[in-house]
Protein backbone atom coordinates (compact mmCIF):
# COMPACT_ATOMS: atom_id res chain seq x y z
CA UNK A 1 0.00 0.00 0.00
CA UNK A 2 1.48 3.49 -1.06
CA UNK A 3 1.12 4.58 2.31
CA UNK A 4 4.48 2.51 3.05
CA UNK A 5 6.48 4.52 0.29
CA UNK A 6 7.60 7.81 -0.24
CA UNK A 7 6.46 11.01 1.20
CA UNK A 8 5.69 13.49 -1.48
CA UNK A 9 7.85 16.14 -3.03
CA UNK A 10 6.17 19.42 -3.78
CA UNK A 11 6.87 20.03 -7.16
CA UNK A 12 8.53 23.26 -6.71
CA UNK A 13 10.97 22.12 -4.08
CA UNK A 14 11.97 24.49 -0.73
CA UNK A 15 15.46 24.64 -0.82
CA UNK A 16 15.49 25.29 3.23
CA UNK A 17 18.53 23.96 5.33
CA UNK A 18 16.93 23.85 8.26
CA UNK A 19 15.21 21.21 7.13
CA UNK A 20 18.05 18.80 6.23
CA UNK A 21 17.91 17.29 9.70
CA UNK A 22 14.84 16.07 9.40
CA UNK A 23 14.61 12.74 7.77
CA UNK A 24 12.33 10.57 5.64
CA UNK A 25 10.53 9.14 9.15
CA UNK A 26 10.25 12.19 11.03
CA UNK A 27 8.40 14.14 8.29
CA UNK A 28 5.92 10.68 8.04
CA UNK A 29 5.36 11.09 11.72
CA UNK A 30 4.77 14.90 11.33
CA UNK A 31 1.94 14.25 8.75
CA UNK A 32 0.82 11.56 10.45
CA UNK A 33 0.23 13.41 13.73
CA UNK A 34 -0.93 16.89 12.22
CA UNK A 35 -4.30 17.76 12.93
CA UNK A 36 -5.23 19.04 9.26
CA UNK A 37 -5.72 16.51 6.76
CA UNK A 38 -3.29 15.62 3.96
CA UNK A 39 -4.62 13.46 0.94
CA UNK A 40 -2.21 12.57 -2.01
CA UNK A 41 -4.36 12.32 -5.28
CA UNK A 42 -3.37 10.84 -8.89
CA UNK A 43 -4.43 13.43 -11.68
CA UNK A 44 -7.75 10.72 -12.40
CA UNK A 45 -9.17 11.07 -8.96
CA UNK A 46 -8.12 8.35 -6.99
CA UNK A 47 -6.65 8.58 -3.61
CA UNK A 48 -2.86 7.13 -3.26
CA UNK A 49 -2.56 8.56 0.58
CA UNK A 50 -4.74 9.63 3.59
CA UNK A 51 -3.27 10.32 6.50
CA UNK A 52 -5.39 10.05 9.83
CA UNK A 53 -6.70 13.23 9.86
CA UNK A 54 -7.99 13.54 6.62
CA UNK A 55 -9.97 10.24 7.02
CA UNK A 56 -11.19 11.85 10.27
CA UNK A 57 -12.59 14.83 8.67
CA UNK A 58 -14.04 12.95 5.79
CA UNK A 59 -15.39 10.77 7.88
CA UNK A 60 -14.04 7.00 6.25
CA UNK A 61 -11.40 5.13 7.22
CA UNK A 62 -7.86 5.34 5.72
CA UNK A 63 -8.28 2.42 3.94
CA UNK A 64 -11.26 3.32 2.94
CA UNK A 65 -10.11 6.18 1.69
CA UNK A 66 -7.45 5.05 -0.93
CA UNK A 67 -7.56 3.94 -4.13
CA UNK A 68 -11.48 5.37 -4.16
CA UNK A 69 -12.11 8.31 -6.49
CA UNK A 70 -12.29 11.32 -4.52
CA UNK A 71 -16.29 11.79 -5.52
CA UNK A 72 -15.24 15.88 -6.18
CA UNK A 73 -12.74 16.70 -8.83
CA UNK A 74 -9.96 19.36 -7.49
CA UNK A 75 -7.93 21.25 -9.58
CA UNK A 76 -3.88 22.65 -8.81
CA UNK A 77 -3.73 25.85 -7.09
CA UNK A 78 -7.55 25.24 -6.30
CA UNK A 79 -8.14 27.05 -2.56
CA UNK A 80 -12.11 25.82 -1.43
CA UNK A 81 -14.31 25.82 1.53
CA UNK A 82 -16.40 22.45 1.18
CA UNK A 83 -19.41 20.72 2.85
CA UNK A 84 -17.90 17.39 3.59
CA UNK A 85 -21.29 15.43 4.10
CA UNK A 86 -20.06 12.37 6.31
CA UNK A 87 -21.70 8.82 6.54
CA UNK A 88 -24.15 9.03 9.81
CA UNK A 89 -22.34 12.19 10.96
CA UNK A 90 -22.96 16.11 10.93
CA UNK A 91 -21.69 17.71 8.04
CA UNK A 92 -18.50 19.02 8.15
CA UNK A 93 -17.03 22.58 6.64
CA UNK A 94 -13.86 22.14 5.66
CA UNK A 95 -11.27 24.55 3.77
CA UNK A 96 -9.05 22.69 1.17
CA UNK A 97 -5.99 24.18 -0.77
CA UNK A 98 -4.44 22.50 -3.21
CA UNK A 99 -0.61 21.99 -4.63
CA UNK A 100 0.60 19.91 -7.12
CA UNK A 101 3.33 17.30 -6.20
CA UNK A 102 5.56 14.19 -7.28
CA UNK A 103 3.94 10.85 -5.90
CA UNK A 104 6.52 7.93 -6.83
CA UNK A 105 7.94 10.10 -9.72
CA UNK A 106 4.16 10.74 -10.95
CA UNK A 107 2.61 14.26 -11.27
CA UNK A 108 -0.55 14.01 -8.45
CA UNK A 109 -2.27 16.51 -6.09
CA UNK A 110 -1.74 17.47 -2.35
CA UNK A 111 -5.11 18.12 -0.78
CA UNK A 112 -4.46 19.54 3.34
CA UNK A 113 -8.12 19.85 4.81
CA UNK A 114 -8.66 21.95 7.69
CA UNK A 115 -12.20 21.20 9.75
CA UNK A 116 -13.19 25.03 10.21
CA UNK A 117 -16.79 23.80 11.02
CA UNK A 118 -16.26 24.71 14.89
CA UNK A 119 -14.86 28.50 13.90
CA UNK A 120 -18.14 28.54 11.30
CA UNK A 121 -20.37 27.57 13.97
CA UNK A 122 -18.83 30.39 16.21
CA UNK A 123 -19.49 32.83 13.63
CA UNK A 124 -22.74 31.78 12.61
CA UNK A 125 -23.70 32.21 17.19
CA UNK A 126 -21.43 35.55 16.87
CA UNK A 127 -23.91 36.75 14.27
CA UNK A 128 -27.07 35.65 15.83
CA UNK A 129 -26.19 37.21 18.90
CA UNK A 130 -25.52 41.01 16.92
CA UNK A 131 -28.60 39.91 15.66
CA UNK A 132 -30.59 39.33 18.50
CA UNK A 133 -29.12 42.88 20.22
CA UNK A 134 -29.93 44.72 16.99
CA UNK A 135 -33.63 43.27 17.25
CA UNK A 136 -33.67 44.39 21.37
CA UNK A 137 -32.09 48.09 20.49
CA UNK A 138 -34.86 48.16 17.93
CA UNK A 139 -37.21 47.19 20.56
CA UNK A 140 -35.99 49.50 23.37
CA UNK A 141 -36.33 52.13 20.89
CA UNK A 142 -39.79 51.85 20.25
CA UNK A 143 -40.46 51.44 23.17
CA UNK A 144 -38.59 54.27 24.34
CA UNK A 145 -40.12 56.58 21.74
CA UNK A 146 -43.92 55.33 22.21
CA UNK A 147 -44.02 55.47 25.80
CA UNK A 148 -42.87 59.35 25.58
CA UNK A 149 -46.17 59.81 22.73
CA UNK A 150 -48.15 57.65 25.41
CA UNK A 151 -47.10 60.17 28.59
CA UNK A 152 -47.52 63.01 26.38
CA UNK A 153 -51.53 61.65 25.46
CA UNK A 154 -52.29 60.38 28.72
CA UNK A 155 -51.37 64.56 30.12
CA UNK A 156 -53.09 66.17 27.29
CA UNK A 157 -56.80 63.75 27.64
CA UNK A 158 -56.11 64.05 31.69
CA UNK A 159 -56.04 68.04 31.50
CA UNK A 160 -58.39 67.64 28.45
CA UNK A 161 -60.76 66.05 31.08
CA UNK A 162 -60.62 68.55 33.58
CA UNK A 163 -60.91 71.38 31.47
CA UNK A 164 -64.17 70.05 29.68
CA UNK A 165 -65.68 69.12 33.49
CA UNK A 166 -64.86 72.76 34.47
CA UNK A 167 -66.04 74.62 31.16
CA UNK A 168 -67.20 72.99 28.22
CA UNK A 169 -66.72 76.23 26.36
CA UNK A 170 -63.17 76.90 27.31
CA UNK A 171 -61.26 78.16 24.41
CA UNK A 172 -57.78 76.11 25.28
CA UNK A 173 -60.06 72.76 25.02
CA UNK A 174 -59.69 73.72 21.19
CA UNK A 175 -55.56 74.65 21.64
CA UNK A 176 -55.09 71.48 23.52
CA UNK A 177 -56.51 69.04 20.91
CA UNK A 178 -54.69 70.90 18.28
CA UNK A 179 -51.16 70.18 20.26
CA UNK A 180 -52.60 66.07 20.65
CA UNK A 181 -53.09 66.41 16.71
CA UNK A 182 -49.75 67.49 16.05
CA UNK A 183 -48.13 64.57 18.46
CA UNK A 184 -49.97 62.08 16.90
CA UNK A 185 -47.82 63.22 13.42
CA UNK A 186 -44.62 62.54 15.77
CA UNK A 187 -45.97 58.84 16.36
CA UNK A 188 -46.36 58.44 12.45
CA UNK A 189 -43.14 59.68 11.41
CA UNK A 190 -41.30 57.45 13.69
CA UNK A 191 -43.23 54.69 12.20
CA UNK A 192 -42.85 55.75 8.36
CA UNK A 193 -38.98 55.61 9.52
CA UNK A 194 -39.08 52.43 10.88
CA UNK A 195 -41.14 51.10 7.39
CA UNK A 196 -37.91 52.89 4.95
CA UNK A 197 -35.82 51.04 7.12
CA UNK A 198 -37.72 47.78 6.71
CA UNK A 199 -38.49 48.28 3.12
CA UNK A 200 -41.81 48.52 3.41
CA UNK A 201 -42.90 51.56 2.65
CA UNK A 202 -44.46 52.60 -0.71
CA UNK A 203 -42.01 54.03 -2.55
CA UNK A 204 -42.94 56.50 -5.84
CA UNK A 205 -39.97 55.65 -8.01
CA UNK A 206 -39.39 57.81 -11.20
CA UNK A 207 -36.68 57.95 -13.54
CA UNK A 208 -34.55 61.07 -11.60
CA UNK A 209 -31.51 62.86 -13.11
CA UNK A 210 -28.99 62.74 -9.83
CA UNK A 211 -27.36 66.00 -10.43
CA UNK A 212 -30.27 67.93 -11.00
CA UNK A 213 -31.74 66.81 -7.84
CA UNK A 214 -28.77 67.17 -6.46
CA UNK A 215 -28.37 70.70 -7.44
CA UNK A 216 -31.78 71.38 -6.39
CA UNK A 217 -30.99 70.89 -2.65
CA UNK A 218 -28.15 72.83 -2.04
CA UNK A 219 -29.70 76.17 -0.86
CA UNK A 220 -31.30 74.50 1.20
CA UNK A 221 -28.35 72.04 2.24
CA UNK A 222 -26.63 75.41 3.10
CA UNK A 223 -29.22 76.52 5.57
CA UNK A 224 -29.32 72.94 7.08
CA UNK A 225 -25.89 73.33 7.45
CA UNK A 226 -24.88 76.51 8.39
CA UNK A 227 -21.96 78.48 7.63
CA UNK A 228 -19.06 77.08 8.98
CA UNK A 229 -19.40 74.52 6.54
CA UNK A 230 -18.78 74.69 2.59
CA UNK A 231 -20.73 72.72 0.42
CA UNK A 232 -18.58 71.40 -2.46
CA UNK A 233 -20.51 69.83 -5.62
CA UNK A 234 -18.61 67.68 -7.77
CA UNK A 235 -21.20 66.17 -10.46
CA UNK A 236 -20.25 63.66 -13.04
CA UNK A 237 -22.51 64.62 -16.57
CA UNK A 238 -21.91 60.76 -17.32
CA UNK A 239 -24.16 59.50 -14.32
CA UNK A 240 -27.08 58.01 -15.80
CA UNK A 241 -30.71 58.50 -14.44
CA UNK A 242 -31.93 56.26 -11.84
CA UNK A 243 -35.33 55.05 -11.57
CA UNK A 244 -36.09 56.08 -7.76
CA UNK A 245 -38.19 58.09 -5.36
CA UNK A 246 -36.58 61.52 -5.67
CA UNK A 247 -38.47 62.49 -2.33
CA UNK A 248 -36.86 59.57 -0.69
CA UNK A 249 -33.65 60.52 -2.09
CA UNK A 250 -33.84 63.65 -0.85
CA UNK A 251 -34.81 62.98 2.33
CA UNK A 252 -31.12 60.35 2.43
CA UNK A 253 -29.52 63.69 1.47
CA UNK A 254 -30.24 65.23 4.52
CA UNK A 255 -29.49 62.26 6.57
CA UNK A 256 -26.09 62.18 5.30
CA UNK A 257 -25.58 65.90 5.35
CA UNK A 258 -26.92 66.14 9.21
CA UNK A 259 -24.88 63.51 10.12
CA UNK A 260 -21.80 64.94 8.54
CA UNK A 261 -22.66 68.36 9.84
CA UNK A 262 -22.18 66.86 13.20
CA UNK A 263 -19.44 64.97 12.30
CA UNK A 264 -17.69 68.53 11.78
CA UNK A 265 -18.88 70.25 14.63
CA UNK A 266 -20.32 72.82 12.29
CA UNK A 267 -16.93 73.36 10.24
CA UNK A 268 -15.33 71.70 7.47
CA UNK A 269 -16.03 70.63 3.81
CA UNK A 270 -19.22 68.49 2.64
CA UNK A 271 -18.46 67.36 -0.89
CA UNK A 272 -21.63 65.75 -2.81
CA UNK A 273 -20.27 63.83 -5.28
CA UNK A 274 -21.79 61.32 -8.36
CA UNK A 275 -20.49 59.25 -10.84
CA UNK A 276 -21.40 56.75 -13.32
CA UNK A 277 -19.91 53.23 -11.84
CA UNK A 278 -20.09 50.27 -14.09
CA UNK A 279 -18.22 48.39 -12.37
CA UNK A 280 -16.83 48.89 -8.56
CA UNK A 281 -14.20 47.45 -6.09
CA UNK A 282 -17.29 47.42 -3.52
CA UNK A 283 -17.35 44.40 -2.47
CA UNK A 284 -21.01 43.69 -3.04
CA UNK A 285 -21.05 44.61 -6.73
CA UNK A 286 -18.19 42.59 -8.01
CA UNK A 287 -20.75 40.09 -9.78
CA UNK A 288 -22.92 42.65 -10.77
CA UNK A 289 -23.84 43.57 -14.26
CA UNK A 290 -25.66 45.82 -13.73
CA UNK A 291 -25.06 49.53 -14.28
CA UNK A 292 -25.42 52.08 -11.46
CA UNK A 293 -24.84 55.82 -10.51
CA UNK A 294 -22.90 56.63 -7.30
CA UNK A 295 -23.86 59.42 -4.93
CA UNK A 296 -20.83 60.33 -2.55
CA UNK A 297 -21.23 62.44 0.48
CA UNK A 298 -18.34 63.16 1.65
CA UNK A 299 -17.01 64.72 5.54
CA UNK A 300 -13.81 65.94 6.63
CA UNK A 301 -15.49 65.36 10.16
CA UNK A 302 -14.20 62.94 13.13
CA UNK A 303 -14.90 59.61 11.20
CA UNK A 304 -16.03 56.30 12.27
CA UNK A 305 -14.01 53.11 14.00
CA UNK A 306 -15.26 50.02 12.28
CA UNK A 307 -17.34 48.58 15.60
CA UNK A 308 -19.38 51.81 14.78
CA UNK A 309 -19.33 51.04 11.27
CA UNK A 310 -21.16 47.74 11.81
CA UNK A 311 -23.89 49.30 13.75
CA UNK A 312 -24.68 52.01 12.13
CA UNK A 313 -27.46 51.24 9.64
CA UNK A 314 -29.53 49.80 13.15
CA UNK A 315 -32.27 51.75 13.72
CA UNK A 316 -31.68 53.42 17.07
CA UNK A 317 -28.66 53.11 16.71
CA UNK A 318 -26.93 56.71 17.56
CA UNK A 319 -23.83 57.97 19.60
CA UNK A 320 -25.75 61.32 20.43
CA UNK A 321 -27.10 61.96 23.52
CA UNK A 322 -30.45 62.00 24.49
CA UNK A 323 -32.68 64.40 21.65
CA UNK A 324 -29.85 64.76 19.78
CA UNK A 325 -30.45 61.82 17.74
CA UNK A 326 -32.74 59.19 17.66
CA UNK A 327 -30.45 56.58 15.47
CA UNK A 328 -33.29 56.62 12.44
CA UNK A 329 -31.09 58.58 9.79
CA UNK A 330 -28.97 55.65 8.31
CA UNK A 331 -31.80 53.05 8.87
CA UNK A 332 -33.67 55.61 6.55
CA UNK A 333 -30.54 55.72 3.99
CA UNK A 334 -29.79 51.92 4.32
CA UNK A 335 -33.73 50.95 3.63
CA UNK A 336 -34.35 53.38 0.86
CA UNK A 337 -31.55 52.48 -1.05
CA UNK A 338 -32.17 48.75 -0.33
CA UNK A 339 -35.57 49.05 -1.68
CA UNK A 340 -34.34 50.88 -4.91
CA UNK A 341 -31.98 47.76 -5.33
CA UNK A 342 -28.99 49.56 -4.87
CA UNK A 343 -25.92 49.74 -2.34
CA UNK A 344 -24.58 51.67 0.37
CA UNK A 345 -20.83 51.54 1.05
CA UNK A 346 -19.33 53.66 3.88
CA UNK A 347 -15.35 54.18 3.91
CA UNK A 348 -14.94 55.99 7.39
CA UNK A 349 -11.38 56.74 9.14
CA UNK A 350 -11.24 57.70 12.96
CA UNK A 351 -10.18 61.86 12.61
CA UNK A 352 -10.30 61.82 8.95
CA UNK A 353 -13.56 62.01 7.90
CA UNK A 354 -16.07 59.40 5.93
CA UNK A 355 -17.33 58.94 2.73
CA UNK A 356 -20.85 57.25 1.88
CA UNK A 357 -21.18 55.74 -1.06
CA UNK A 358 -24.75 55.22 -2.25
CA UNK A 359 -25.37 52.77 -5.52
CA UNK A 360 -28.17 53.29 -7.25
CA UNK A 361 -29.24 51.51 -10.57
CA UNK A 362 -29.32 53.38 -13.60
CA UNK A 363 -32.54 53.11 -15.25
CA UNK A 364 -32.16 52.36 -18.84
CA UNK A 365 -34.98 54.74 -20.19
CA UNK A 366 -33.71 58.59 -20.85
CA UNK A 367 -35.19 60.84 -18.25
CA UNK A 368 -37.06 62.55 -21.19
CA UNK A 369 -39.65 59.67 -21.47
CA UNK A 370 -41.27 60.99 -18.05
N1 LIG B 1 -20.63 61.22 8.71
C1 LIG B 1 -20.48 60.64 9.89
N2 LIG B 1 -19.34 60.80 10.61
C2 LIG B 1 -19.18 60.21 11.81
N3 LIG B 1 -20.12 59.44 12.40
C3 LIG B 1 -21.28 59.24 11.75
C4 LIG B 1 -21.54 59.82 10.47
N4 LIG B 1 -22.76 59.42 10.07
C5 LIG B 1 -23.26 58.65 11.04
N5 LIG B 1 -22.39 58.54 12.06
C6 LIG B 1 -22.57 57.73 13.28
O1 LIG B 1 -23.65 56.84 13.04
C7 LIG B 1 -24.64 56.98 14.06
C8 LIG B 1 -26.00 56.68 13.46
O2 LIG B 1 -26.36 57.68 12.52
P1 LIG B 1 -27.89 57.93 12.20
O3 LIG B 1 -27.98 59.02 11.21
O4 LIG B 1 -28.55 56.63 11.88
O5 LIG B 1 -28.47 58.37 13.60
P2 LIG B 1 -28.22 59.74 14.39
O6 LIG B 1 -27.59 60.75 13.49
O7 LIG B 1 -27.50 59.39 15.64
O8 LIG B 1 -29.72 60.17 14.74
P3 LIG B 1 -30.83 60.76 13.70
O9 LIG B 1 -30.23 60.73 12.33
O10 LIG B 1 -31.99 59.83 13.81
O11 LIG B 1 -31.10 62.11 14.20
C9 LIG B 1 -24.46 58.40 14.58
O12 LIG B 1 -24.94 58.52 15.91
C10 LIG B 1 -22.94 58.56 14.49
O13 LIG B 1 -22.30 57.95 15.58
MG1 LIG C 1 -28.41 61.11 11.61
Amino acid sequence: MNTERGLAEVLEPVDDSRLTGISQPSFRLLIENTADGVLVVDLSGAVLYANPAAGKILGHSREDLLHVPLGRPIARGETAEITVHRPGGKPAEVEMRVVEVSWDGKPALLASLRDISARRAQEERQRQSQKLEAVGRLAAGIVHDFNNLIAVFESGLRLLEKRLAQDPNDPKVATLIEELLRRTQNGSALTHRLLAFSRRQVLSPQVTDLNERIRSLTSLLDRTLGSGIRVELDLDKASCPVLIDPDQLDTAILNLAVNARDAMAGAGVLTIETSRDVLSDVEELENSTASFSRITVRDTGCGMSREIVAHVFEPFFTTKGEGEGTGLGLSQVYGFVRQSEGHVHIDSEVGRGTSIHLFLPCSSSPTAAI
